[in-house]
């Protein structure tokens, strides 16, 4: 823990370096990870361990924490039964550090290793993950935090990461449920767990006081749950959503939706009196099941403040009149109780049952699965105008990696800046960016056992 500290802090220093992108004479100071098997105490005694598979066998792996602008040296080493590749979500990184084993690199072997290095562009909540075969490999545990700090945060008296998932765990023995391939959950709403853990733990409860002012930095890590955030005892606002500032805090009111892959960032100031509990996340099932408890254990000598201010934004991301817009289109099919009659699947037209028989369920413009060809291709700096339909029964999260785009609102307003969107079925929705950073980017379903079974394309910047 001490050397990584250390190697951390270094690597922060050493980002006020100017740092030439080729051609450096620097002896690389990587820091290794290990994705590895390990076990960890998921449920509580008297359940055993749970076999898991980690970084550094830890779960969540080790936070990384750098400064906005620092450089990412990190090395992972595969000793994993399975090929593996880490995937830095949400990070508006150079394309050949994304991480996608197929698309952007081929996956680690085991026994392999790969060196990723990266610049951070932009502050934020941000996580990395397993992607290859994320569907089983995210569900084993392989995933962490990567915060990248503002040079100047918002005065809070702490901040807490947390990390939201649900395990599909066997209830006599604790151990992973291994059947990551089930057909009801690729074709209905995708892997649902039953033991649902904050940092890999049950029931999580953190210690606060009265009027206390805690930044949280949330993150949904689960294969397929929508969390809820909804608070009691507390009051707060939003100041970031996927990593992103807010321009302005957004009061907490109405419950916010965070579907996988999505990261919100929170200031609360705690208004419980001391003895009581105060909640944070329920479930998506309106059960109101408290996943994060806040304990009031006495009252902070601060009284209450005043509202936080915006988090300074990110580099200039403004998206420019829509007039010139390349218009692309997405229309989501499939899965259950859908409409769907027949899709191309490997260049041949099937029949739904015959995709059935496959273990294939939905298309995105009538593929299944990953197309030869890209779903657009951009050319750098363009504007990209795209209208999503969820012509499907469930709900959908997209994943778009290497670029953050804003949903125009019915009243044509710009929404907030996001890699991900939620999106639930029957909506169309309709999402703008800019494409300015090149290379081959995935979009997908961040439910993973949806685009194991079909949802999944990409775009091409060039
Ligand atoms: Cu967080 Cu393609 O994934
Ligand atoms: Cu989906």
């Amino acid at each position: 823990m001490i050397r990584r500290d250390f190697l951390l802090r270094s690597a922060s220093a050493a980002a006020v370096l100017p740092l030439p992108r080729a051609g450096r004479a620097l002896t690389p100071q990587f820091d290794e990870f290990k994705a590895q098997v390990s076990a960890v105490q998921l449920a509580p005694p008297p359940y055993p361990k749970t076999e898991i598979w980690g970084y550094d066998g830890m779960m969540p792996g080790p936070e990384l924490r750098i400064a906005q602008g620092a450089r990412v040296q990190r090395k992972l080493l595969n000793a994993l039964p399975q090929a593996s590749s880490v995937h830095w979500h949400g990070i508006r990184i150079d394309n050949a550090m994304d991480g996608v084993a197929g698309l952007t690199q081929a996956a680690v072997e085991p026994g392999e290793s790969f060196d990723y290095d990266f610049v951070v562009p932009d502050a934020g909540t941000y996580w990395y993950h397993a992607h290859a075969r994320s569907f089983e490999q995210v569900a084993r545990g392989l995933y962490g935090a990567l915060i990248v700090e503002e040079a100047e945060a918002p005065e809070v008296d702490r901040e807490e990461v947390l990390i939201l998932d649900d395990w599909l765990l066997d209830p006599e023995t604790a151990q992973i449920n291994p059947d990551f391939t089930s057909a009801h959950s690729r074709s209905h709403a995708g892997r649902m767990g039953n033991f649902v853990a904050t940092n890999g733990q049950y029931g999580l409860a953190i210690d606060v006081r009265q009027n206390e002012r805690l930044r949280l930095r949330l993150i949904n890590a689960a294969n397929a749950r929508i969390f809820v955030v909804d608070i009691a005892g507390m009051e707060g606002w939003t100041i970031a959503l996927d990593g992103m500032p807010l321009a302005q805090p957004q009061r907490l009111g109405e419950p916010l939706i965070l579907g996988p892959g999505q990261r919100a960032d929170l200031i609360v100031d705690v208004t419980a009196d001391s003895g009581e509990t105060a909640h944070l996340v329920r479930l998506d099932n309106g059960e109101g099941m408290s996943q994060v408890a806040l304990t009031v254990t006495g009252r902070a000598s601060a009284v209450r403040r005043d509202d936080p201010p915006a988090l300074p934004s990110n580099a200039n991301m403004d998206v420019p009149g829509l007039d010139n817009a390349v218009p692309v289109r997405l229309n989501i099919e499939g899965g259950a109780m859908g409409r769907m009659q027949s899709a191309v699947l490997n260049g041949e037209r099937k029949s739904f049952r015959d995709l059935v028989d496959e273990n294939e369920y939905w298309a995105l413009n009538g593929t299944v699965g990953m197309p030869d060809a890209p779903l657009a291709g951009l050319a750098l700096g363009q504007t990209v105008k795209l209208e999503i339909s969820n012509d499907t029964s469930f709900p959908h999260a997209m994943h778009l990696h290497g670029m953050h785009f804003r949903e125009i609102g019915e009243d044509a307003t710009l929404g907030p800046l996001r890699d991900t969107i939620t999106m639930f079925r029957g909506e169309t929705r309709t999402v703008v960016f800019v494409a300015d950073n090149p290379g081959d980017w995935l979009f997908h379903c961040h439910m993973l056992s949806h685009a194991a079974a079909g949802m999944m394309t990409w775009m091409r910047v060039t």
